[in-house]
């Protein structure tokens, strides 16, 4: 290895957070002639604490961001630090709500460099089940469960370079603004580059803050976009992002690595345009955001069903209605049928059941395994029951 990859090498490993102090600490001990026997179940103590299945958070702080937008500020309860994480993962916020227990997952909009709390930034989703909850009922010093940060969906320093561009729709912010945050706290050669879409002027997440950093540093850029009616002191694009534009704004489109966070439709669009200019689908990564909205749009979807149609869902010995177009995940939730779930948008696997009979419609952001496959797993999170269907959990 030439002396440049090993200093890369060097940097990528002291990147890591907790790295150096491993090092630091099996010094120590080898120093002091320990063989590491005395140290038996440490290792599980340490990822345990450092990766936990569960955490306890209370609500400290809830600040209004916009009209359809607030921050929960969420601290651990026993007033520790929280464990680390990495700029663009979620937690999984657990909620029971008129007798069904369910959760949604929430990206981490604050630093992985204050690690007192984890600030989540909920935007109203219309009809939506949970978010009018925690909007508009939530009080402070409430208690939650969540899981641990999860998710693949963030800078990876050995694969991405530092040439980052992050193409946000409204609440996708969230996690551009935590990669944000650490970058600008980071040494290394960062450029970032936030491109942030939004309907309307009065509901778009932390302007003024973009605005006044993008003034501030160099090396972040912030360009912006609204769809639907603008001010004229408003100095963005208007519109809808398209390819013109996107050729104008990324010079040497192919060599950068892109971020891409916000409804699906968004997210296909964005995706289509960066294959436009040429980038590799390995320098996009998308965070899906639920399941689709609409699944009987989309193209395999078969044609003889309605979302409205009925289908009866039978879990050993119980069985129950619901609607073809409702996520299969959602109607267990209902029907006190509890299984392990975390990203809800067919991603982590955890919330896999399997399919003994009957037929479901699972989208393309539904990642299950080829073995899965093979023997009947889907993933009940982005499931569409198409028949009457049998499940194990
Ligand atoms: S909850 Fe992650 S795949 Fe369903």
């Amino acid at each position: 290895m030439s002396g440049n990859n090993l200093e890369l090498e060097a940097n990528v490993f002291n990147s890591v957070v907790g790295f150096r102090e491993a090092v630091t600490k099996k010094e120590e001990m080898e120093s002091n002639g320990s063989n590491f026997k005395e140290q038996k179940g440490l290792v599980r103590r340490t990822i345990n604490s450092l990766h936990p299945k569960r955490l306890r958070l209370r609500v400290k702080n809830i600040r209004i961001d916009t009209p359809s937008t607030k921050t929960l500020v969420m601290v651990s309860v026993d007033g520790k630090n929280l464990p680390p994480f990495q700029a663009g993962q979620y937690i999984n916020l657990f909620v029971s709500l008129s007798g069904v227990s369910t959760a949604r997952p929430y990206s981490i909009s604050s630093s992985p460099t204050d690690l007192s709390s984890y600030e989540l930034t909920i935007k109203r989703a219309e009809g939506g089940f949970v978010s009018p909850y925690l909007l508009d009922d939530v009080e402070m010093d409430q208690v939650f469960e969540s899981t641990g940060p999860m998710g693949s969906f963030h800078h990876n320093p050995l694969f991405h370079g530092f040439d980052l561009v992050f193409i946000a729709g409204g609440s996708g912010i969230a996690p551009a603004m935590s990669m944000l945050k650490a970058m600008l706290a980071s040494s290394e050669p960062f450029r970032y580059h936030i491109i942030y879409s939004n309907s309307y002027e009065n509901d778009v997440i932390f302007i003024d803050e973009l605005r006044d950093l993008a003034a501030a540093h160099d090396r972040f850029l912030l360009t912006e976009f609204l769809s639907r009616e603008t001010s004229t002191e408003y100095k963005g694009y208007r519109g809808r992002l398209s390819l013109p534009v996107l050729q104008t704004l990324l010079p040497n489109a192919p060599s950068k690595m892109y971020y891409v966070c916000g409804p699906t439709p968004f997210n296909e669009h964005c995706a289509q345009l960066l294959s436009e200019l040429g980038v590799k689908s390995g320098r996009i990564l998308i965070e899906s955001n639920g399941p689709p909205k609409m699944p009987e749009r989309m193209p395999a979807w078969p044609k003889s069903v309605l979302p409205e149609d009925e289908v009866t869902i039978k879990v050993g010995n119980n069985s129950f209605q619901a609607k073809v177009g409702e996520p299969l995940l959602n109607s267990l939730e209902r029907n006190g049928c509890f299984t392990e779930n975390a990203c809800r948008s067919g991603e982590c696997s955890l919330c896999r059941v399997k399919l003994k009979s009957g037929e479901v419609f699972s989208p393309p952001e539904a990642k299950i395994r080829k073995s899965d496959k093979k023997f009947g797993w889907i993933h009940s999170c982005v499931a569409f029951p198409t028949t009457d269907i049998e499940i194990q959990l």
